[in-house]
């Protein structure tokens, strides 16, 4: 899919050539004096169309638009979250047979923001899993042509959101894909090419090098399968040299079965979605080798499967984390914490700035906050605001849940320094404190994401999340970096230039065309319809 963002008043968009022209519309919109803007102006007054966010009214063959067919859509109040919500309304639109180019027109004055979640929306309306059917439907949308009336933060907001649905499809697709499709050597190949975009290294530690790091805890939860685990190491040095990295650490358990401690068979298929954290870092590495921001970031990724055989982990056992503390495995389908305790160990090697985990961590942050907010556990204030802005701006929002000492009782053993789980309640405060036993003095965030990564039910798949909140997050430390630490001053020729000034001069030039895909990156094709879900609530 390409996206492209052009500068037209609605008049002039009305003048492009293409098979669907979506014109989204605010109250406002009747006050212009060009033929679309007389047209809703009529619509409304007739009765015949409300600009609430996703009300539409469609037409065909009118005599002053280039498009043969013309789809009015209410935009309600033309914030980022009406325009979100009026470009998802129409997504089947985007579908229609025989449309090859679309444009989407805002007719009113617009910003960023509502720019950046009309691509977001339209994103998602055209994402399509292809890779494991014979006959995958093949979208006609070739082009999408996003146009507005010229404003100054358009074409940074634009190329910044492009970077966000770019990581997102490419999260998107190696979550989707099935367990035996997605491996965790095949994880650490699509690191790999990621390593091909300017900025991004990759290392790769397979059975021998954990076993030498002294990661038991990791080992245990992958000693039951016969495909070895990956410990993945992504590095993205886009700030000055020496500068303390943001570090991320995803959980890529790429199948959960439970272990010994089996889960029960209703739904278990959708463990294959236990990569969600590690999707997101592969994601936001995509992201970050697009836009080249100036801040330096490691990505880590544990990926194992979790299962059941003569060579799995027993509850009962202790094993000894790279950290040198023992711990008793009293249920091994807490694994996610056992994977996350030892990158969270090696992680401190690289003295972070900043130290953010994320993972489909626990059915009870499920049960919390269901799918509209991650959960956010963070030892530092600062950090956690930080997070949820990002999470704000990127309308991929995060909740944030307590830490106090005593959520940590119920983790003691009579065998070992710790259990891995303590009672059935406040579970995903509980796995936090576990984890929170292995970051030291860190400045340290966890991001439980088992409720926003994927959707259960009839649309069941993917939301790439929390991809934009990574993203706005590094954004921000860019920008903070460029304007008060005078150590990311002085690095490469992107210092001190904030991604959004560089993608405004990358807008200019480059309009609307994507970077060469790398090797992983899946093509966004066109959508699946939009449904509800069944056991899982609805996305942000
Ligand atoms: N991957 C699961 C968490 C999960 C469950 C995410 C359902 C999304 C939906 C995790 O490994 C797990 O099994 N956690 C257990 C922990 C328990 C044994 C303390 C859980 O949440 O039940
Ligand atoms: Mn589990
Ligand atoms: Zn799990």
């Amino acid at each position: 899919m390409n996206f492209e963002l052009k500068s037209l008043t609605t008049a002039a968009a009305a003048r492009e050539k293409c098979d669907l022209l979506l014109v989204l519309t605010t109250a406002a919109s009747a006050q212009g004096s060009d033929a679309l803007s007389a047209l809703v102006a009529h619509a409304l007054k007739a009765g015949d169309f409300e600009t609430g966010a996703g009300k539409q009214l469609p037409m065909y063959n009118l005599p002053a638009v280039a498009a043969r067919r013309v789809l009015l859509v209410g935009a309600g109040s033309g914030s980022a979250r009406d325009v979100r919500q009026a470009v998802a309304a129409v997504a089947s639109a985007f579908k229609a047979p025989g449309v090859a180019k679309a444009v989407l027109c805002f007719a009113f004055e617009t910003q960023g923001p509502a720019l950046a979640a009309a691509v977001l929306a339209a994103s998602d309306a055209c994402y399509t899993y292809t890779l494991t059917k014979s006959k995958p439907q093949l979208p006609t949308l070739q082009k999408l042509v996003f146009a507005a009336p010229a404003h100054a933060s358009l074409a940074p907001a634009f190329k910044i959101a492009q970077a966000q649905v770019h990581g997102m499809d490419l999260a998107r697709e190696w979550a989707n894909r099935p367990a035996n499709h997605a491996t965790p050597s095949m994880l650490a190949e699509a690191a790999r090419g990621l390593a091909k975009l300017p900025g991004i290294s990759c290392k790769i530690h397979g059975p021998a090098e954990v076993a030498k790091l002294g990661m038991g805890a990791f080992m245990a939860v992958a000693q039951g399968s016969a495909q070895p685990l990956r410990f993945i190491e992504l590095h993205y040095n886009g700030g000055a040299k020496g500068a303390a990295p943001q570090v991320v650490v995803g959980k890529g358990i790429t199948f959960d079965s439970g272990g010994i401690s089996l889960k029960p068979a209703a739904d278990m298929d959708e463990m294959k979605y236990d990569m969600g954290g590690a999707a997101s870092v592969l994601g936001l590495f995509q992201a970050l080798g697009e836009l080249q921001p100036a801040v330096n970031v490691v990505g880590l990724i544990a990926a194992c499967e979790n299962l059941p055989s003569s060579t799995a982990v027993k509850p009962g056992d202790v094993v000894t984390s790279m950290s040198g503390q023992t711990v008793e495995i009293l249920n091994t389908d807490a694994e996610g914490r056992l994977v996350l305790c030892d990158a969270l160990t090696y992680a401190a090697r690289f003295k972070p700035a900043a130290l953010i985990d994320i993972a489909t961590l626990t059915g009870a942050c499920v049960i919390a906050l269901g799918g509209l907010r991650s959960g956010l556990f963070a030892t530092d204030d600062a950090l956690a605001t930080a997070l949820q802005s990002a999470g704000d701006t990127a309308q991929d929002p995060c909740w944030r849940m307590p830490l106090d000492e005593e959520y940590g009782e119920g983790l003691k053993s009579n065998f070992a320094d710790m259990g891995n789980v303590a009672g059935r309640a406040a579970g995903s405060v509980t796995a936090a404190k576990f984890l929170q036993r292995f970051v030291g003095d860190t400045s340290w965030a966890h991001l439980d994401i088992a409720g926003t990564a994927w959707k259960s039910g009839a649309a069941k798949g993917s939301t790439g999340r929390p991809v934009g909140l990574l993203l706005h997050y590094m954004l921000a430390q860019e920008s903070r970096g460029a304007a008060g630490k005078p150590a990311t001053a002085k690095a490469r020729p992107a210092a001190g230039k904030t991604a959004a000034k560089r993608a405004s001069t990358a807008a200019r030039t480059a309009a609307g065309k994507s970077p060469a895909a790398t090797p992983v990156v899946t093509e966004a094709k066109a959508a699946a319809p939009a449904r509800t879900r069944r056991s899982k609530p609805a996305q942000a």
